[in-house]
């Protein structure tokens, strides 16, 4: 019998404060920056995002959305025997954000880590824990992606502060013998840093360099529309199948047009591409999970759907996932 992964359980969940772009035009208009919400829904498809409150942390995100999750598969927190969070955003320099929710979900013991590939953090956490379900590490693991990315951004900055948003969504994904995850396939080039990163750090009880987001826009967005395809294009050739045998694809949610593109690239109609952009922004490794469970729980994908999930962002770093559900 062959050992394979599968997702049995979806979760999100986003903070209660929602800001619309005029909300954020209305703010930065205080501090003498001009945007509009027609600026920001032409380039980016986004309307709204959510921002956690000062006191909220990643690992309270990641909370919520693994008992969503849990309770979706019909598991409790005891059952779990593997956390990973997918996070740019930690609570802490150190211990994890995954150790700091595995006492939240009051459990311990399992191994619990963070995976810092940001916004493909969700595809290579689910690809990690893939390979140590099938190598008979665990059986059922937490793989989650929380973010609260409204701390690194830069609100003088408008290119990139009306992008992003926090949330965090989950899956349980558990031992099976029949086949969930089909194939991954996972890149990084660190010759592109400057194009996207928080340059700072901490050092001697400081801050050192600058502990907000910049991003060349342009930059990314060019290299994310050739990388996308490229891994979905791989990822299918691992698993033996083609672009029609894709029920949905579901990208991180960083521009609507990027997204379109691929969709476009793999030959998907439109109404096979899952969007969440709109409502949610760019939450970073948090964007794949929340746009998964939403769709799960709107009823458009079903159990047996095949989906492709795809990452790409700093590092660079960029990878797809093919499953079945
Ligand atoms: O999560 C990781 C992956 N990240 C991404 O995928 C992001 C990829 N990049 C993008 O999505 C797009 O490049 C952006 C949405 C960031 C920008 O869109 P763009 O079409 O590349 O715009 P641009 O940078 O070329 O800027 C066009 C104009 C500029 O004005 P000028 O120079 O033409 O006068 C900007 O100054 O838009 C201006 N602009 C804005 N105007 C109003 C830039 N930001 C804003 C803003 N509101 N918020």
């Amino acid at each position: 019998m062959t050992l394979y992964s599968r997702i049995t359980g979806t979760g999100s969940y986003l903070p209660p404060r929602r800001v619309t772009n005029d909300d954020l035009a209305r703010e930065l208009a205080g501090r003498g920056i001009e945007t509009s919400d027609q600026w920001i829904i032409e380039r980016t498809g986004i309307r709204a995002r959510h921002f956690a409150a000062p006191e909220v942390t990643s690992s309270d995100l990641a909370l919520h959305a693994c008992r969503h999750a849990l309770e979706a598969s019909g598991h409790s927190a005891r059952d779990v025997d593997l956390i990973i969070v997918a996070t740019s955003t930690p609570d802490m320099v150190f211990p994890s954000s995954a150790a700091i929710l595995q006492n939240k979900l009051g459990i311990a013991g399992c191994p619990a880590f963070d995976v810092q590939a940001v916004c493909s953090g969700f595809v290579y956490a689910i690809t990690v824990a893939d390979a140590m379900i099938r190598t008979g590490g665990a059986k059922c693991a937490l793989v989650v992606g929380a973010e609260v990315f409204s701390r690194i951004l830069d609100f003088n900055d408008r290119t990139t502060c009306v992008l992003f948003g926090d949330g965090a969504g989950a899956v349980v994904l558990e031992a099976s013998d029949t086949p969930g995850i089909l194939a991954s396939d996972l890149h990084a080039d660190g010759s592109h840093v400057g194009i996207l990163c928080v340059p700072g750090n901490v050092s001697g009880g400081q801050v050192l360099g600058t502990p907000l987001l910049r991003m060349d826009g342009q930059a990314v967005f060019k290299l994310a529309v050739r990388v996308l395809e490229d891994a979905a294009r791989a990822t299918l050739a691992k698993a033996g199948k083609v672009d029609a045998d894709i029920d949905w694809l579901i990208p991180h949610q960083a521009n609507i047009r990027i997204m379109q593109g691929t969709a476009k690239k793999l030959k998907l109609p439109l109404d096979k591409l899952i969007v969440t952009v709109d409502e949610h922004g760019n939450t970073s490794a948090a964007s794949i999970p929340l746009a998964l469970d939403a769709a799960v729980r709107g009823g458009k994908i079903k159990k047996g759907d095949t989906l492709m999930l795809e990452g790409v962002g700093g590092g660079f770093t960029w990878g797809a996932v093919l499953l079945n559900l």
